[in-house]
Protein backbone atom coordinates (compact mmCIF):
# COMPACT_ATOMS: atom_id res chain seq x y z
CA UNK A 1 0.00 0.00 0.00
CA UNK A 2 1.37 3.62 -0.92
CA UNK A 3 1.94 5.51 2.40
CA UNK A 4 2.70 8.93 2.92
CA UNK A 5 5.42 10.86 4.06
CA UNK A 6 3.30 11.52 7.13
CA UNK A 7 1.21 7.86 7.51
CA UNK A 8 5.18 6.62 7.87
CA UNK A 9 6.22 8.99 10.53
CA UNK A 10 2.77 8.08 12.53
CA UNK A 11 3.64 4.31 12.01
CA UNK A 12 6.88 4.96 13.50
CA UNK A 13 5.90 6.54 16.25
CA UNK A 14 5.99 10.08 15.70
CA UNK A 15 2.55 10.72 16.99
CA UNK A 16 2.59 8.62 19.87
CA UNK A 17 2.46 4.69 20.00
CA UNK A 18 -1.52 4.87 20.41
CA UNK A 19 -1.93 6.36 16.91
CA UNK A 20 0.59 4.16 15.39
CA UNK A 21 -1.25 1.39 16.30
CA UNK A 22 -4.44 2.51 15.37
CA UNK A 23 -2.81 2.88 11.94
CA UNK A 24 -1.02 0.04 11.60
CA UNK A 25 -4.17 -1.35 12.42
CA UNK A 26 -5.86 0.29 9.75
CA UNK A 27 -2.93 -0.58 7.12
CA UNK A 28 -3.12 -4.63 7.79
CA UNK A 29 -7.06 -4.41 6.74
CA UNK A 30 -6.46 -2.37 3.92
CA UNK A 31 -3.60 -4.46 2.16
CA UNK A 32 -5.37 -7.81 3.30
CA UNK A 33 -8.47 -5.93 1.08
CA UNK A 34 -6.19 -4.71 -1.58
CA UNK A 35 -7.01 -1.10 -1.17
CA UNK A 36 -4.09 0.76 -2.73
CA UNK A 37 -3.63 3.85 -0.21
CA UNK A 38 -5.37 5.70 2.83
CA UNK A 39 -8.08 8.55 2.66
CA UNK A 40 -8.05 11.36 5.53
CA UNK A 41 -11.86 11.18 7.01
CA UNK A 42 -13.31 13.92 8.58
CA UNK A 43 -15.67 12.37 11.29
CA UNK A 44 -16.00 8.68 12.85
CA UNK A 45 -18.89 7.08 14.74
CA UNK A 46 -18.05 4.19 16.66
CA UNK A 47 -20.58 1.47 17.34
CA UNK A 48 -20.28 -1.14 20.37
CA UNK A 49 -20.27 1.29 23.16
CA UNK A 50 -22.94 -0.95 25.13
CA UNK A 51 -21.82 -2.91 28.20
CA UNK A 52 -24.50 -4.74 27.39
CA UNK A 53 -23.20 -5.91 23.99
CA UNK A 54 -19.13 -5.82 24.63
CA UNK A 55 -18.89 -7.16 28.43
CA UNK A 56 -15.54 -6.20 30.12
CA UNK A 57 -13.07 -7.82 27.23
CA UNK A 58 -14.65 -4.77 25.28
CA UNK A 59 -14.30 -2.14 28.45
CA UNK A 60 -10.49 -3.15 28.76
CA UNK A 61 -9.86 -2.69 25.36
CA UNK A 62 -11.20 0.87 24.94
CA UNK A 63 -9.87 1.49 28.91
CA UNK A 64 -5.94 0.38 27.02
CA UNK A 65 -6.39 2.36 24.43
CA UNK A 66 -6.88 5.45 26.29
CA UNK A 67 -3.96 4.55 29.22
CA UNK A 68 -1.69 4.09 25.71
CA UNK A 69 -2.81 8.14 25.71
CA UNK A 70 -4.85 7.71 22.41
CA UNK A 71 -6.84 10.44 21.08
CA UNK A 72 -9.52 11.09 18.12
CA UNK A 73 -7.78 12.63 15.56
CA UNK A 74 -11.15 13.64 14.10
CA UNK A 75 -14.73 14.72 15.70
CA UNK A 76 -15.90 11.32 16.65
CA UNK A 77 -19.82 10.61 18.06
CA UNK A 78 -20.81 7.12 19.66
CA UNK A 79 -23.61 4.67 19.41
CA UNK A 80 -26.16 3.96 22.08
CA UNK A 81 -25.14 2.08 25.82
CA UNK A 82 -27.16 -0.14 27.35
CA UNK A 83 -29.24 2.23 29.90
CA UNK A 84 -31.03 5.94 29.76
CA UNK A 85 -27.78 7.42 31.45
CA UNK A 86 -30.53 10.18 32.33
CA UNK A 87 -33.44 7.85 33.85
CA UNK A 88 -32.10 4.06 35.03
CA UNK A 89 -35.46 3.45 35.50
CA UNK A 90 -36.68 4.00 31.64
CA UNK A 91 -36.04 0.74 29.86
CA UNK A 92 -39.01 -1.18 30.87
CA UNK A 93 -38.54 -3.77 33.69
CA UNK A 94 -35.19 -3.41 34.00
CA UNK A 95 -33.23 -3.19 37.51
CA UNK A 96 -29.74 -2.27 37.21
CA UNK A 97 -27.11 -3.70 39.70
CA UNK A 98 -24.44 -0.68 40.64
CA UNK A 99 -21.80 -2.41 39.33
CA UNK A 100 -23.13 -2.92 35.81
CA UNK A 101 -24.11 0.95 36.07
CA UNK A 102 -19.71 1.70 37.05
CA UNK A 103 -18.94 -0.52 33.70
CA UNK A 104 -21.16 1.24 31.39
CA UNK A 105 -19.71 4.68 33.04
CA UNK A 106 -16.28 3.60 32.79
CA UNK A 107 -16.59 2.83 29.11
CA UNK A 108 -18.44 6.49 28.29
CA UNK A 109 -15.51 8.16 30.54
CA UNK A 110 -13.11 6.11 28.14
CA UNK A 111 -14.47 7.42 25.36
CA UNK A 112 -14.94 10.92 26.58
CA UNK A 113 -11.06 11.05 27.56
CA UNK A 114 -10.24 10.20 23.89
CA UNK A 115 -12.24 12.83 23.22
CA UNK A 116 -15.87 12.09 21.88
CA UNK A 117 -18.94 13.64 21.73
CA UNK A 118 -21.02 11.69 24.17
CA UNK A 119 -24.35 11.94 22.39
CA UNK A 120 -24.70 8.18 22.34
CA UNK A 121 -27.18 7.47 19.26
CA UNK A 122 -27.80 5.16 16.12
CA UNK A 123 -28.69 8.37 13.97
CA UNK A 124 -26.11 10.58 14.91
CA UNK A 125 -27.65 12.42 11.29
CA UNK A 126 -30.53 13.99 13.48
CA UNK A 127 -28.43 14.60 16.80
CA UNK A 128 -27.48 18.25 15.88
CA UNK A 129 -23.94 17.07 15.66
CA UNK A 130 -22.27 20.40 13.83
CA UNK A 131 -19.54 18.56 12.80
CA UNK A 132 -21.87 16.29 10.97
CA UNK A 133 -24.26 18.87 9.82
CA UNK A 134 -21.38 20.33 7.86
CA UNK A 135 -20.12 17.30 6.11
CA UNK A 136 -20.76 17.55 2.67
CA UNK A 137 -21.89 15.17 -0.66
CA UNK A 138 -18.93 13.19 -1.58
CA UNK A 139 -16.98 14.07 2.11
CA UNK A 140 -15.03 10.78 3.42
CA UNK A 141 -16.03 9.19 7.00
CA UNK A 142 -15.14 6.21 9.18
CA UNK A 143 -19.03 5.06 10.45
CA UNK A 144 -19.33 2.11 13.06
CA UNK A 145 -23.59 0.92 12.83
CA UNK A 146 -24.69 0.00 10.14
CA UNK A 147 -28.32 1.61 10.11
CA UNK A 148 -26.60 4.79 9.94
CA UNK A 149 -23.98 3.71 7.38
CA UNK A 150 -26.36 3.02 4.96
CA UNK A 151 -28.19 6.67 5.68
CA UNK A 152 -24.68 8.09 5.33
CA UNK A 153 -24.27 6.52 1.88
CA UNK A 154 -27.14 6.83 0.47
CA UNK A 155 -29.35 9.74 1.90
CA UNK A 156 -26.52 12.09 2.58
CA UNK A 157 -23.97 11.28 -0.19
CA UNK A 158 -20.75 11.06 2.16
CA UNK A 159 -18.63 8.04 1.83
CA UNK A 160 -18.18 5.11 4.38
CA UNK A 161 -17.56 1.45 4.55
CA UNK A 162 -19.57 -0.28 7.12
CA UNK A 163 -16.75 -0.51 9.79
CA UNK A 164 -17.23 -2.61 12.74
CA UNK A 165 -17.35 -1.05 16.26
CA UNK A 166 -12.71 -1.58 16.64
CA UNK A 167 -12.27 -0.29 13.21
CA UNK A 168 -14.30 2.72 13.14
CA UNK A 169 -12.24 3.63 16.67
CA UNK A 170 -8.97 2.94 15.02
CA UNK A 171 -9.90 4.72 12.22
CA UNK A 172 -11.14 7.91 14.54
CA UNK A 173 -7.37 7.39 16.20
CA UNK A 174 -5.70 7.40 13.00
CA UNK A 175 -7.79 10.04 11.46
CA UNK A 176 -7.68 7.90 8.22
CA UNK A 177 -9.45 4.41 6.78
CA UNK A 178 -8.53 2.11 3.79
CA UNK A 179 -9.59 3.50 0.60
CA UNK A 180 -11.52 0.85 -1.06
CA UNK A 181 -15.27 0.02 -1.51
CA UNK A 182 -17.74 2.66 -0.36
CA UNK A 183 -15.25 5.42 -0.77
CA UNK A 184 -14.29 4.37 -4.35
CA UNK A 185 -16.45 6.35 -6.77
CA UNK A 186 -16.97 3.11 -9.08
CA UNK A 187 -17.64 0.60 -6.25
CA UNK A 188 -20.85 2.89 -5.54
CA UNK A 189 -22.32 2.28 -9.07
CA UNK A 190 -25.50 0.15 -9.24
CA UNK A 191 -25.60 -2.98 -11.64
CA UNK A 192 -29.02 -4.19 -10.48
CA UNK A 193 -32.38 -2.07 -9.71
CA UNK A 194 -35.60 -3.42 -8.09
CA UNK A 195 -38.54 -1.67 -8.95
CA UNK A 196 -41.83 -1.23 -6.44
CA UNK A 197 -45.12 -1.96 -8.46
CA UNK A 198 -47.31 -0.40 -8.57
CA UNK A 199 -45.13 2.09 -6.89
CA UNK A 200 -47.26 3.36 -3.92
CA UNK A 201 -45.64 5.52 -1.34
CA UNK A 202 -44.40 3.36 1.20
CA UNK A 203 -44.73 3.97 5.35
CA UNK A 204 -41.81 3.18 7.90
CA UNK A 205 -42.80 -0.51 8.01
CA UNK A 206 -43.78 -1.39 4.52
CA UNK A 207 -40.37 0.87 3.96
CA UNK A 208 -38.42 -1.93 6.39
CA UNK A 209 -40.14 -5.01 4.70
CA UNK A 210 -39.21 -3.37 1.15
CA UNK A 211 -35.59 -3.15 2.32
CA UNK A 212 -35.75 -6.91 4.21
CA UNK A 213 -36.76 -8.14 0.80
CA UNK A 214 -34.21 -6.75 -1.34
CA UNK A 215 -31.48 -7.42 1.11
CA UNK A 216 -32.36 -11.26 0.54
CA UNK A 217 -32.61 -10.84 -3.42
CA UNK A 218 -29.64 -8.92 -3.64
CA UNK A 219 -25.91 -10.62 -4.36
CA UNK A 220 -24.33 -7.90 -6.80
CA UNK A 221 -21.51 -6.82 -5.16
CA UNK A 222 -22.54 -3.31 -5.71
CA UNK A 223 -24.87 -1.37 -4.32
CA UNK A 224 -28.64 -2.36 -5.38
CA UNK A 225 -30.53 0.68 -6.85
CA UNK A 226 -34.25 1.18 -5.83
CA UNK A 227 -37.26 2.64 -7.58
CA UNK A 228 -39.89 3.26 -4.86
CA UNK A 229 -41.46 6.19 -2.99
CA UNK A 230 -41.44 6.74 0.77
CA UNK A 231 -43.43 8.66 3.05
CA UNK A 232 -40.82 10.50 4.74
CA UNK A 233 -37.13 10.36 6.38
CA UNK A 234 -38.57 8.00 9.21
CA UNK A 235 -39.65 5.44 6.12
CA UNK A 236 -35.97 6.21 4.56
CA UNK A 237 -34.38 5.43 8.08
CA UNK A 238 -36.48 2.30 8.68
CA UNK A 239 -35.35 0.82 4.68
CA UNK A 240 -31.96 1.52 5.24
CA UNK A 241 -31.77 -0.33 9.31
CA UNK A 242 -33.68 -3.02 7.32
CA UNK A 243 -31.10 -3.26 4.33
CA UNK A 244 -28.13 -3.42 7.23
CA UNK A 245 -29.84 -5.91 9.21
CA UNK A 246 -30.56 -8.73 7.09
CA UNK A 247 -27.34 -8.31 5.05
CA UNK A 248 -23.65 -6.82 4.78
CA UNK A 249 -24.73 -3.77 1.92
CA UNK A 250 -23.55 -0.64 2.91
CA UNK A 251 -25.96 1.24 0.86
CA UNK A 252 -28.73 1.49 -1.96
CA UNK A 253 -28.96 4.32 -4.43
CA UNK A 254 -32.70 5.29 -3.97
CA UNK A 255 -33.78 7.21 -7.08
CA UNK A 256 -34.49 11.03 -6.06
CA UNK A 257 -33.17 10.78 -2.83
CA UNK A 258 -29.57 9.60 -3.40
CA UNK A 259 -27.62 12.62 -4.44
CA UNK A 260 -25.33 11.45 -6.81
CA UNK A 261 -25.61 10.35 -10.37
CA UNK A 262 -26.02 6.14 -10.18
CA UNK A 263 -24.11 5.88 -14.18
CA UNK A 264 -25.37 3.97 -17.01
CA UNK A 265 -24.81 0.36 -15.56
CA UNK A 266 -28.07 -0.87 -14.64
CA UNK A 267 -27.99 -4.47 -16.37
CA UNK A 268 -31.04 -6.20 -14.56
CA UNK A 269 -34.28 -4.77 -13.22
CA UNK A 270 -36.58 -6.71 -10.42
CA UNK A 271 -39.91 -6.20 -10.39
CA UNK A 272 -40.64 -6.22 -6.49
CA UNK A 273 -44.59 -6.58 -5.98
CA UNK A 274 -46.10 -4.34 -4.01
CA UNK A 275 -48.66 -7.24 -3.17
CA UNK A 276 -46.25 -9.19 -1.86
CA UNK A 277 -44.57 -6.81 0.48
CA UNK A 278 -48.23 -6.73 1.90
CA UNK A 279 -48.87 -10.60 2.42
CA UNK A 280 -45.55 -10.22 4.42
CA UNK A 281 -46.30 -7.36 6.72
CA UNK A 282 -49.70 -9.24 7.71
CA UNK A 283 -47.70 -12.00 8.22
CA UNK A 284 -45.50 -10.05 10.90
CA UNK A 285 -48.51 -8.22 12.30
CA UNK A 286 -49.74 -8.88 16.21
CA UNK A 287 -52.41 -11.73 15.99
CA UNK A 288 -52.89 -10.94 19.63
CA UNK A 289 -53.33 -7.32 22.09
CA UNK A 290 -49.38 -6.52 23.06
CA UNK A 291 -47.68 -5.52 26.29
CA UNK A 292 -45.39 -3.03 24.95
CA UNK A 293 -45.29 -1.25 21.71
CA UNK A 294 -41.71 0.38 20.97
CA UNK A 295 -40.76 3.43 18.38
CA UNK A 296 -37.64 4.64 18.18
CA UNK A 297 -34.97 2.00 16.21
CA UNK A 298 -33.08 3.42 14.73
CA UNK A 299 -33.52 6.43 17.72
CA UNK A 300 -36.61 8.23 16.76
CA UNK A 301 -35.87 11.89 14.78
CA UNK A 302 -38.30 14.84 15.08
CA UNK A 303 -40.86 13.62 12.30
CA UNK A 304 -41.45 10.63 13.67
CA UNK A 305 -42.06 12.15 17.34
CA UNK A 306 -44.53 14.67 16.12
CA UNK A 307 -46.23 11.21 13.76
CA UNK A 308 -46.02 9.26 17.61
CA UNK A 309 -47.21 12.08 19.45
CA UNK A 310 -49.99 13.29 17.10
CA UNK A 311 -51.31 9.70 17.15
CA UNK A 312 -51.50 9.27 21.02
CA UNK A 313 -53.42 12.29 21.08
CA UNK A 314 -56.21 11.22 19.06
CA UNK A 315 -56.28 7.68 20.36
CA UNK A 316 -58.27 6.36 23.84
CA UNK A 317 -55.84 5.40 26.45
CA UNK A 318 -54.28 1.66 25.94
CA UNK A 319 -53.10 -0.67 28.61
CA UNK A 320 -49.94 -1.34 26.54
CA UNK A 321 -46.64 0.63 27.77
CA UNK A 322 -45.60 3.02 24.80
CA UNK A 323 -41.53 2.90 24.79
CA UNK A 324 -39.96 5.38 22.27
CA UNK A 325 -36.11 6.05 21.70
CA UNK A 326 -34.30 8.76 21.30
CA UNK A 327 -30.93 10.69 21.22
CA UNK A 328 -30.79 13.38 24.09
CA UNK A 329 -30.29 16.45 21.75
CA UNK A 330 -33.25 15.06 19.69
CA UNK A 331 -35.34 15.11 23.51
CA UNK A 332 -34.14 18.15 24.03
CA UNK A 333 -35.58 20.01 20.65
CA UNK A 334 -38.53 17.70 20.89
CA UNK A 335 -39.09 19.05 24.53
CA UNK A 336 -38.58 22.87 23.33
CA UNK A 337 -41.34 22.13 20.79
CA UNK A 338 -43.52 20.41 23.14
CA UNK A 339 -43.83 16.90 21.85
CA UNK A 340 -42.46 15.46 24.99
CA UNK A 341 -45.22 16.85 27.02
CA UNK A 342 -48.02 15.19 24.73
CA UNK A 343 -46.02 11.69 24.71
CA UNK A 344 -45.66 12.13 28.83
CA UNK A 345 -49.64 13.07 28.96
CA UNK A 346 -49.97 9.68 26.79
CA UNK A 347 -47.83 8.06 29.44
CA UNK A 348 -45.33 7.03 26.80
CA UNK A 349 -41.70 5.85 28.04
CA UNK A 350 -38.99 7.91 26.68
CA UNK A 351 -35.41 6.10 26.59
CA UNK A 352 -32.22 8.59 26.03
CA UNK A 353 -29.75 7.65 24.08
CA UNK A 354 -29.94 3.26 24.59
CA UNK A 355 -32.86 1.46 22.92
CA UNK A 356 -34.48 -2.23 23.96
CA UNK A 357 -31.74 -4.26 22.02
CA UNK A 358 -28.63 -2.98 22.94
CA UNK A 359 -30.04 -3.01 27.05
CA UNK A 360 -30.97 -5.33 29.08
CA UNK A 361 -34.75 -5.47 28.03
CA UNK A 362 -34.17 -8.90 26.91
CA UNK A 363 -33.42 -10.49 29.54
CA UNK A 364 -35.94 -9.39 32.24
CA UNK A 365 -38.76 -9.33 29.96
CA UNK A 366 -39.73 -13.24 29.28
CA UNK A 367 -42.72 -13.61 28.05
CA UNK A 368 -43.62 -9.83 27.06
CA UNK A 369 -44.98 -9.39 23.84
CA UNK A 370 -44.01 -6.02 21.63
CA UNK A 371 -45.33 -4.46 18.80
CA UNK A 372 -42.92 -2.50 17.06
CA UNK A 373 -42.86 -0.23 13.17
CA UNK A 374 -38.91 -1.51 13.04
CA UNK A 375 -37.89 -3.96 10.92
CA UNK A 376 -34.64 -3.92 12.46
CA UNK A 377 -36.17 -4.28 16.14
CA UNK A 378 -38.30 -7.02 15.19
CA UNK A 379 -35.05 -8.78 13.65
CA UNK A 380 -33.29 -8.40 16.83
CA UNK A 381 -35.92 -8.75 19.78
CA UNK A 382 -37.03 -11.92 17.88
CA UNK A 383 -33.60 -13.21 17.71
CA UNK A 384 -33.49 -12.26 21.88
CA UNK A 385 -36.37 -14.49 22.63
CA UNK A 386 -38.71 -11.86 22.69
CA UNK A 387 -42.78 -12.40 21.07
CA UNK A 388 -42.51 -9.58 18.75
CA UNK A 389 -44.62 -7.92 15.89
CA UNK A 390 -44.88 -5.37 13.47
CA UNK A 391 -46.95 -2.70 13.89
CA UNK A 392 -47.61 1.13 12.11
CA UNK A 393 -47.43 3.78 14.35
CA UNK A 394 -51.28 4.73 13.40
CA UNK A 395 -52.04 1.00 14.30
CA UNK A 396 -51.03 1.35 17.72
CA UNK A 397 -54.16 1.31 19.28
CA UNK A 398 -55.60 -1.27 17.34
CA UNK A 399 -52.85 -3.90 18.40
CA UNK A 400 -51.67 -2.45 22.38
CA UNK A 401 -53.95 -4.24 25.24
CA UNK A 402 -56.88 -2.72 26.09
FE1 LIG B 1 -30.15 1.95 17.33
FE2 LIG B 1 -30.60 0.16 19.13
FE3 LIG B 1 -31.79 0.01 16.83
S1 LIG B 1 -28.65 1.05 18.69
S2 LIG B 1 -30.36 0.89 15.38
S3 LIG B 1 -32.09 1.63 18.36
S4 LIG B 1 -30.78 -1.65 17.83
Amino acid sequence: MYLTFEEERILKGFEGEAKARALEVIVRVGEALGASRLIRIKHAHISGVSYENIGDVGLEFIEGLRGLGARFSVPTSVNPVSYDVEDLSSIPGVTLERSYVEAQEAIARALRDMGADLVFTCTPYYAGIPEVYELKVGDHVAWGESSAVAYANSVLGIRTNREGGPLALMAAIAGRTYYYGMHVEEERKPRVSYALEPLVTLDEVEAGILGEIVARMHKDERPPHLVALFEGDSALKELLAALGTVSDIAMAHIQGVTPEDPGGEIKETVKIDYDMLEEELREKMPTEGVDIIYIGCPHSGLEEISKLARTLEAASPVKARIAVSMSRNVYLKALELGLVEKLRRAKATIIRGSCLIVSPFSKHNKGVKVATNSYKAYHYLSRKGVKVYLTRISDIQNHAKT
